[in-house]
């Protein structure tokens, strides 16, 4: 079965600094790379490569100033990811989503290039971006969204490993299950970013039939080989 995995931005970069690479950059890619790859598409967030650019500029409500500068931070962080997967030898190539996908009330996404890409043997690697959106000029594209868009592929399952490490209930302790957005709280919540922390991630899941989990960057191994780690998002 296709996995779709998406990082989150808070895994791999320093949210309080600008453009600054998390300490588990190095070990999350490496994970990556060394798992069977033949099947996956990974996508990864913008965490403080996109995230303060798009801020900046309200970008979450849609605008044309700061469309470029935002892009051209994802991409950064894009090429980085890319070549640390190479380097260790996976064959990885960038999709920007601000070249296949759209937004005209809903969100348009052309999922070809990166099937195919897939179909070839290649590592497609997709990031959180911005997309041109009719009668604002852009917003923000998330990479939750993404992940979702790509389980329109056949029996597609979804994993988001973020900081957060699973979905969290009051006390602090990871739920195993969650089927409804009522179940949730905003505990272990990525704070303040553009796109929606847990809260959009468990809607993003809960819209797939085949659900998702959310889990941590030390179980992304245990995923990756096929364990039910972390929390099931599915009604
Ligand atoms: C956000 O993508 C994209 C931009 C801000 C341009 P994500 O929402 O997927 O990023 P993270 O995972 O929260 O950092």
């Amino acid at each position: 079965m296709t996995k779709v995995l998406k990082i989150g931005g808070s895994v791999l970069t320093e949210k309080s600094d600008e453009e600054t690479f998390s300490e588990d950059f190095d070990d999350v890619l490496r994970t990556v790379a060394a798992a069977d790859r033949d099947d996956l598409v990974l996508v990864h967030g913008a965490g403080s490569f996109g995230h303060p650019h798009a801020a900046r500029h309200g970008l979450e409500e849609g605008g044309r100033e700061g469309a470029y500068e935002t892009h051209a931070a994802v991409v950064r962080l894009n090429g980085l990811v890319v070549d640390a997967l190479n380097d260790r030898g996976a064959d990885a190539l960038p999709v920007h989503p601000l070249s296949c996908a759209w937004r005209d009330g809903a969100l348009g996404f052309e999922t070809l290039p990166t099937q195919t890409l897939r179909e070839e043997g290649f590592l497609p690697v997709l990031h959180g971006d911005v997309v041109a959106d009719t009668g604002s000029g852009v917003s923000v594209l998330s990479g939750d969204e993404i992940a979702v868009e790509l389980a329109a592929l056949s029996g597609v399952e979804v994993g988001m490993c973020t900081s957060a490490g699973g979905v969290l209930d009051e006390e602090g302790n990871r739920l195993e299950r969650v089927s409804s957005v009522e179940e949730i709280t905003e505990l272990g919540d990525e704070g303040a970013d553009v796109t929606g922390g847990i809260r959009g991630k468990v809607e993003s899941l809960l819209s797939l039939p085949s659900g998702g989990r959310v889990f941590g960057a030390d179980e992304l191994e245990e995923y990756l080989d096929g364990e039910a780690v972390g929390t099931l998002v599915r009604k």
